[in-house]
């Protein structure tokens, strides 16, 4: 049986992770009526990713007698500007992710919860490289600033960059 101060904090993880969903799912949108089209593949997956994390807590918690809240979803930003803009959010809200499952790591330590610990080490392993990915898709986006054949390649080549070794 999981605590209720866990089950609390995975149930806010699920809204988080189902957030994020939605920020890539925008974010994909935007780059297709730009007619990004490599980038915005790479969004959409990326979106499909996320809804994948909140489906791995939502199961994860009812396995262990709990119940799993499904939150309504916030609408997220839905105008940028550039790749660039798109691509810093990403790593602030990344990061922002990174922390918010530092602390439920935290917690299960302090409540002695050792099998949601173990669970929650694959969302760290996933959020080093979710983070990781966002700072060297940034750097390039910063040699190539507003070139436009730089873009073009981008664009092209970003389907390489997508491949997630940890995901499953
Ligand atoms: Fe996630
Ligand atoms: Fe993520």
């Amino acid at each position: 049986m999981i605590k209720d101060i866990v089950l609390n904090a995975l149930n806010k993880q699920i809204k988080l992770e189902g957030d994020s969903s939605q920020l890539y799912l925008a974010m994909a949108s935007w780059a297709e009526v730009k007619g990004l089209e490599g980038t915005a593949n790479f969004l959409y997956t990326h979106a499909d990713e996320e809804r994948m994390h909140m489906l791995k807590l939502i199961k994860f918690i009812n396995e262990r007698g709990g119940k799993a809240f499904v939150p309504q979803i916030e609408e997220p930003k839905q105008d940028f500007s550039t790749l660039k803009d798109i691509f810093t959010a990403i790593l602030k809200h990344e990061m922002f992710v990174s922390e918010s499952i530092n602390e439920i790591v935290g917690l299960t330590l302090e409540e002695r919860d050792y099998s949601t610990h173990n669970f929650l080490q694959w969302y760290v392993s996933e959020q080093i490289e979710e983070e990781k990915l966002a700072r060297n898709i940034l750097d390039k986006l910063e040699m190539i600033g507003s070139d436009k054949g730089g873009l073009y390649l981008f664009d092209r080549d970003i389907v390489t960059l997508s491949v997630d070794a940890t995901a499953e």
